[in-house]
C-alpha cells in the first residue's frame, strides 16, 4: 500500500531520468549479435531489461554490467548464439520474450522459454507462426502459441515472410533484429495496418546504427541483408513513457518539469504525447537536448487516436478528470493485451474514484470530475501504477494498493516523484541528525523534539522492525526479494517509546543482539531503503516537519533540512554507554558497533558520511544536555 502525498507546491525541475525500457532492450539485442564490444550508456536497470541481460548470457553472451554508472557493456558473439541449456526466464517482460523467440532459434539447438504467470497469458500467435515457417521446431508446454515454449531452430532457413502487425508490431520489430544475423537475407512482408508504427521505426532506426543494411523495397516490405551487425559506443536516451507522468504533473499543477536529453528528435514515438498536452493548453518548449512542459491556466479536454503512442493513455486518462471538457481516446484496442487490460484497468479505477469513464472497446471517454479518495488497484501493472500516482499528486486520499510493480520500467520512480515535491519540502521544519552506531542520537532528538514542539522519529528502528520480522519469518537477510517484500508488508507504528510492527509490541525485540547482528545488511539493501525513505518523508510532510535520526537523512532524505547535525563520539565511549544501558560486556558492543559502522558506511545506496553542511557534533565527554543546547542555538523552528 502506498497513499500518495499531494504536492504543496508547484514542481519546478529539470529532470535526469533513466534510459528507455525499449531503447535498452534493442541495444542489447543489437549489441549482443554484433561483431566487437559495445559500450551502453545510461542503460536502463529495471526489471525488464535485467530480464534480457539475464537471457543473452544464456545465450553464451558475454555481459558486464555496471549499475551504479547506468553502463552495460556487452561481448557481442557476431550472431553466433550458443545456449547454455538453462531455460530462459523472460519474467514479465514483452519485449524481451519477442525479441529473444528469434534469437533462441539462431542458437540452433532446443532452448527453453519461460516467463512469469502474466506473460504466459499474453499470446504470441503471429511469431510462432512466422518462426514455423521458417523451419523452427516449436513444442508449447502449455496453451497452444503461448510461453513455456521450446524452441529449436536446428533447421532454421529463411523465407520469404508475411508478418501481421495488426495487434503487436513487437513480433516484427523481433524478426528485424535478427534478420542480419539469419543464414540469408530475408524479405519481410508487412500485412495490415501497423499498431504502434513509431517502435518499428525505432528498431529500423537502431539497426541503421548498429551497422545492419535494411532497405524499404516499398510500402510495407523490407529486404533485410544477412551482412551482421557491428559493435557501437552507444548513448541511450531517457524514456520517454516515463518522462509522460512528470509531464502530466506540470501540466496538472501548473508546473514546470524539463526532462534533460530527450530532444525533440527524439526515437521515442511515446514524446508525441506532449503534443496532446500541448493541445490541452499545456506550454510545450521542445529543442535538441531537452523538453519542458509548463502547465497553465487552461486544460480543455482532447479527442484523439493514441494508436502509435499507446503506452501514454493511462497518463492521458488521469489527467481527462481535471479538464474543463470530456475526452475521448481511440486507436487502442490492443492494449486489452499488454501487462493489463489497460482500458478497463482505467476506466474500473476511475469510476472507483468517482469520475464518470467509459470503456469503448477502442478506447475510453472521460468525463471531467472531482476525485474522491480510494484505493486505486494496479493490477500488477507498472504504467497503471505510475498513472494514478500522478493523479494522487494532484487529488487527496489516493492509495495504490501495490506500488512495487514500478520496478518493471522504473525501479526509482517514486524517487523521482519525490523530486517533483522539493519545492514544498524546502519549507518543512526538518532537523536531520545523523551519526554512528550509539552515538546517542536517539536521545538528541528526543530532547530537541520535546523543547521544539516538534515529533521525532527513530529511522533506524524502522530499519531494526524490518530485521526483526526478517529474523521471525526465517528469511536470509541477503535474499533481496523476500526482505524488500517484508519491508513492503509490514506496518510499523509509534507510540511514545513503543514500536508495533503488524500489532506485536516489538519494542525490545528490535534492540536485541539478534537484530544488532543482521541489521545493517537488511539496511543494505536498495529496495528496502526506498520503502523506508518513501515512509519517513512522507511522516515529515504530514507533520510540517520533525526530527529525525538516522544515517542518511540529512544527506539522502532530507538534504534541503533546515539544519542538518552529525553527532558523534569515540567508539570506546559509545560502547561504554551502551553497555551501562544494557547490562552486556562492553567489548562485545565495540565489536558489534565497528562491525555495524563498516557495512553501513561501505553500502552502495546512502552510506552513512558527513554532508558538507552538516553541524559537526563530537559528544565524547558532553552530556545529552550540553549537546543538545549546541543544537538548539543553530536550529528554529
Ligand atoms: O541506535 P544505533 O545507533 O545503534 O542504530 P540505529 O539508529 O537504531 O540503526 C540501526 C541500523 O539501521 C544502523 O546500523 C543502519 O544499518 C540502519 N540505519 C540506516 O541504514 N539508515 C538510517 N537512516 C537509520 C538506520
Amino acid at each position: 500500500m502506498l497513499s500518495i502525498d499531494p504536492l504543496t507546491k508547484p514542481p519546478s525541475i529539470d529532470l535526469k531520468l533513466p534510459g528507455s525500457k525499449s531503447i535498452t532492450n534493442r541495444a542489447l539485442v543489437l549489441a549482443a549479435l554484433a561483431k566487437g564490444t559495445s559500450t551502453l550508456h545510461r542503460a536502463l536497470f529495471a526489471e525488464d531489461t535485467l530480464a534480457m541481460i539475464d537471457c543473452l548470457r544464456k545465450l553464451g553472451v558475454n555481459i558486464a554490467t555496471d549499475e551504479l554508472n547506468e553502463e552495460i557493456v556487452v561481448t557481442g558473439c557476431a550472431g553466433q548464439l550458443r545456449s547454455n541449456g538453462d531455460p530462459l526466464w523472460v519474467r514479465q517482460s514483452g519485449t524481451t520474450a519477442r525479441f529473444i523467440m528469434p534469437l533462441a532459434a539462431l542458437a540452433q539447438t532446443e532452448v527453453l522459454i519461460n516467463g512469469d504467470p502474466q506473460i504466459l497469458k499474453r499470446p504470441h500467435g503471429e511469431l510462432f507462426d512466422v518462426l514455423k515457417k521458417m523451419g523452427v521446431e516449436i513444442r508449447f508446454e502449455g496453451e497452444e502459441n503461448h510461453l513455456p515454449a521450446r524452441i529449436n531452430g536446428a533447421a532454421l532457413h529463411v523465407e520469404k515472410l508475411h508478418v501481421n502487425v495488426e495487434q503487436s508490431s513487437q513480433y516484427l520489430s523481433a524478426l528485424l533484429l535478427s534478420a542480419p544475423c539469419m543464414p540469408n537475407d530475408m524479405a519481410l512482408s508487412l500485412d495490415g495496418d501497423a499498431v504502434s508504427m513509431p517502435y518499428l521505426q525505432m528498431t529500423l532506426s537502431m539497426m541503421n546504427t548498429f551497422g545492419a543494411s535494411v532497405e524499404e523495397v516499398k510500402k510495407n516490405q523490407f529486404h533485410i541483408r544477412a551482412s551482421g551487425y557491428k559493435a557501437k559506443d552507444y548513448e541511450i536516451e531517457p524514456d520517454a513513457s516515463t518522462a509522460s507522468y512528470f509531464f502530466a504533473t506540470a501540466a496538472l499543477s501548473k508546473g514546470r518539469v524539463k526532462v534533460e536529453g530527450l530532444g525533440k528528435a527524439s526515437i521515442q514515438g511515446d514524446i508525441e504525447f506532449v503534443d496532446l498536452l500541448e493541445q490541452m493548453g499545456a506550454e510545450v518548449t521542445r529543442n535538441e537536448q531537452a523538453i519542458e512542459v509548463r502547465g497553465t491556466d487552461v486544460l480543455q479536454g482532447v479527442h484523439a487516436s493514441m494508436k502509435n503512442f499507446s503506452d501514454t493513455a493511462p497518463t492521458l486518462a488521469v489527467i481527462a478528470p481535471s479538464a474543463s471538457t470530456p475526452s475521448s481516446v481511440s486507436g487502442i484496442g490492443f492494449i486489452a493485451y499488454k501487462e493489463s487490460d489497460r482500458i478497463a484497468a482505467v476506466v474500473t479505477e476511475l469510476q472507483k474514484l468517482g469520475i464518470e469513464a467509459e470503456d469503448n472497446g477502442d478506447g475510453f471517454t472521460i468525463q471531467p470530475g472531482t476525485v474522491k479518495p480510494g484505493i486505486v488497484h494496479t493490477y500488477d501493472d507498472h504504467r497503471i501504477a505510475m498513472a494514478f500516482t500522478v493523479l494522487g499528486l494532484i487529488s487527496n486520499g489516493v492509495t495504490l494498493d501495490d506500488p512495487e510493480c514500478v520496478a518493471k520500467t522504473a525501479p526509482d520512480f517514486f524517487e523521482y516523484v519525490d523530486q517533483l515535491r522539493l519545492e514544498g519540502d524546502q519549507e518543512l521544519a526538518i532537523l536531520a541528525i545523523d551519526g554512528p552506531a550509539g552515538s546517542g542520537k536517539t536521545s538528541l532528538a528526543k530532547r530537541i523534539a520535546n523543547e521544539t514542539g516538534l515529533e521525532y522519529l527513530d529511522t533506524g528502528a524502522m530499519y531494526r522492525s524490518v530485521a526483526a520480522k526478517v529474523i521471525e519469518e526465517g528469511i536470509d537477510p541477503e535474499d533481496k526479494e523476500l526482505v524488500i517484500a517484508i519491508a513492503n508488508r509490514i506496518s510499523i507504528v509509534f507510540e511514545g517509546e513503543e514500536v508495533f510492527v503488524e500489532g506485536d509490541r516489538l519494542t525490545d525485540t528490535i534492540r536485541s543482539p539478534q537484530v544488532n547482528a543482521v541489521v545493517s545488511y537488511v539496511a543494505a539493501n536498495p529496495g528496502v531503503r526506498s520503502i523506508l525513505r518513501r515512509a519517513q518523508r512522507s511522516w515529515a510532510r504530514k507533520r510540517g516537519g520533525g526530527v529525525l535520526e538516522g544515517r542518511d537523512i540529512g544527506t539522502v532524505v532530507f538534504p534541503q533540512a533546515r539544519l542538518k547535525v552529525y553527532v558523534t563520539a569515540t567508539p570506546e565511549e559509545r560502547a561504554k554507554r551502551r553497555s551501562l544501558e544494557s547490562g552486556r560486556p562492553m567489548e562485545e558492543i565495540l565489536q558489534e558497533i565497528t562491525g555495524r559502522d563498516k557495512i553501513d558506511s561501505s553500502r552502495m545506496d546512502s552510506p552513512l558520511s558527513i554532508s558538507n553542511d552538516a553541524l559537526m557534533v563530537d559528544s565524547t565527554g558532553k552530556t545529552i544536555d550540553e549537546v543538545a543546547e549546541e543544537i538548539l542555538s543553530s536550529f528554529h523552528v
